[in-house]
């Protein structure tokens, strides 16, 4: 249909932080509020996508008609992601974390005057990177975000070679733009094209844009 331009196709977005645990009660974490993630579940389910949103802690609301999976860690990010495949398309706005504590207490660590706890950390499992990677039953377009503080077109560029994604979505994230946890976002399109710049606008805005070029690049297909 022409306003459904994405029936019949599955889609995966990952959105939010992760908490990577320390202690039972203390974690490792970042800024994402998840609503530029959110934002493209819903612009994707709008078009018409059969959306699984994978998300991690995040205080925004599961988005009504699509499929919502909660996890912590990106481990268990992971383990979702692999299990809500097979999909047409996977977009990675997730700010995974990249290091865990190697091994997590069991019992509360407790406080013991001057002697500090030596957290010794372990690298995370790159979600895109994997996914992109599949031999098998790889989606036909895997779309990964890059979050930079300096030379973003530059950097962004060197990810989507290293991690062999299809698209990569750059944004700004230095403090002074508000990108982790604001409304407003100004991104770059990344791909094997070339560099398209959006303007800055909201999040919703941004998923708006960035569905209909997906819808674009399926059209035909
Ligand atoms: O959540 P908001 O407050 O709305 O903020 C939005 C955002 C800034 C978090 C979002 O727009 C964004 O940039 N998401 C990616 C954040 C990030 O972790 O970027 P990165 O450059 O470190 O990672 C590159 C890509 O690899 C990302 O697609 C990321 O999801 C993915 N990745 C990274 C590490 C890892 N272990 N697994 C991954 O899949």
């Amino acid at each position: 249909a022409e306003n459904k331009p994405l029936a019949g196709r599955k889609m995966i977005v990952t959105a939010g932080p992760t908490h990577e645990p320390i202690d039972p009660v203390r974690y490792i974490a970042n800024r994402s509020s998840g609503k530029q993630g959110y934002a493209i579940a819903r612009a994707l389910a709008k078009l018409g996508a059969a959306v699984t949103l994978v998300s991690g802690p995040t205080r925004l609301p599961e988005p009504e008609g699509v499929t919502s999976v909660q996890v912590e860690s990106a481990k268990d990010m992971l383990a979702a992601t692999e299990a809500a495949l097979p999909a047409d398309a996977a977009i990675f706005a997730a700010a995974v974390a990249d290091w865990r504590v190697a091994s997590a207490a069991d019992q509360k660590i407790k406080k013991q005057d001057g002697d500090l706890p030596d957290l010794k950390l372990a690298e995370n499992p790159d979600i895109l990177a994997t996914i992109s990677q599949l031999s098998e039953g790889r989606p036909n377009l895997v779309v990964g975000f890059a979050a930079e503080t300096q030379n973003v077109l530059e950097n962004a560029r060197l990810k989507l070679g290293r991690k062999k994604c299809d698209w990569i979505i750059a944004n700004d994230v230095s403090p002074e733009t508000g990108t982790f946890g604001g409304d407003d976002n100004r991104v770059h399109i990344l791909n094997g094209e070339g560099n398209q710049t959006l303007p800055l606008m909201s999040k919703e805005d941004v998923a708006t844009a960035l569905a209909a070029r997906i819808a674009e690049f399926f059209h035909g297909k």
